[in-house]
């Protein structure tokens, strides 16, 4: 897989690979509360290790092929892996959805927000994307935060169009894009061969 690598002032961000799929698993369990509350995929059946290797063979492995990128932000100092985001594909040429989760020893720390502004300016510049979205759940507060912290506009609200993995109940989706990185020309990030 690809071997580009984003750089941030604290970060770098990567394609995960095989190697480190038992990191991500031990995070996923420290974090798998707040995963089941807020994130799409965290279903119960989503726990094991056995379902993040397939996932890994089903679906990021293929999905890299077509043009979508899962990646890892590693701390520079601690080589510590902090935050999962990614690019996927949509079913709009050149319009990719992100998000977000990290390593709860490293959450209120601002990488979320590093991350998520790497992958735009990434994104806008070098895949010349047309289209970022990105979703929150009602009551996702440090998600909200994050995506008004990096200017992605309110699209709309589908309302009770999540139903939760941890309470069973439905939740709000709220919808956000942005078309350009315009705004973080001051941002420090840069990418390159990872060779
Ligand atoms: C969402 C998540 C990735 C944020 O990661 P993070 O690295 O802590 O995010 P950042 O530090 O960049 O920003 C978080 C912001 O939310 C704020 N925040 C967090 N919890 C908050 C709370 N309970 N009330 C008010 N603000 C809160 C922080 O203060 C910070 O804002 P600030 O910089 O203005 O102070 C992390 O909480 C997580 O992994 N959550 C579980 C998975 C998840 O929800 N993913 C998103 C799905 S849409």
């Amino acid at each position: 897989m690809t071997d580009i690598i984003i750089e941030t002032e604290r970060l770098y961000i990567r394609q995960i690979t095989r190697e480190d799929l038992p990191d991500i698993q031990k995070i996923k369990e420290e974090n798998w509360g707040e995963l089941q509350k807020w994130m799409s995929w965290a279903s119960n059946d989503q726990k094991p290790f056995s379902a993040l290797l397939k996932n890994f063979e089903d679906q990021v492995v293929p999905d890299f092929e077509k043009g979508a990128l899962r990646l890892v932000a590693q701390h520079k100092k601690t080589d510590d892996r902090v935050m999962f985001s990614g690019l996927d594909i949509t079913d709009q040429t050149d319009v990719y959805s992100t998000g977000y989760w990290g390593n709860l020893a490293y959450l209120g720390k601002g990488y979320a927000t590093e991350v998520t502004k790497a992958v735009l300016k990434y994104a806008f510049n070098v895949r010349n994307a047309k289209k970022i979205t990105i979703d929150y759940y009602e009551g996702n507060i440090a998600s909200k935060r994050v995506i008004e912290k990096c200017d992605f506009v309110f699209v709309e609200t589908k309302p009770k169009a999540h139903q939760s993995f941890a309470t069973g109940e439905y939740m709000d989706v709220h919808c956000y894009s942005i078309d350009n990185a315009n705004h973080l020309h001051d941002f420090n990030v840069k990418w390159g061969d990872k060779n």
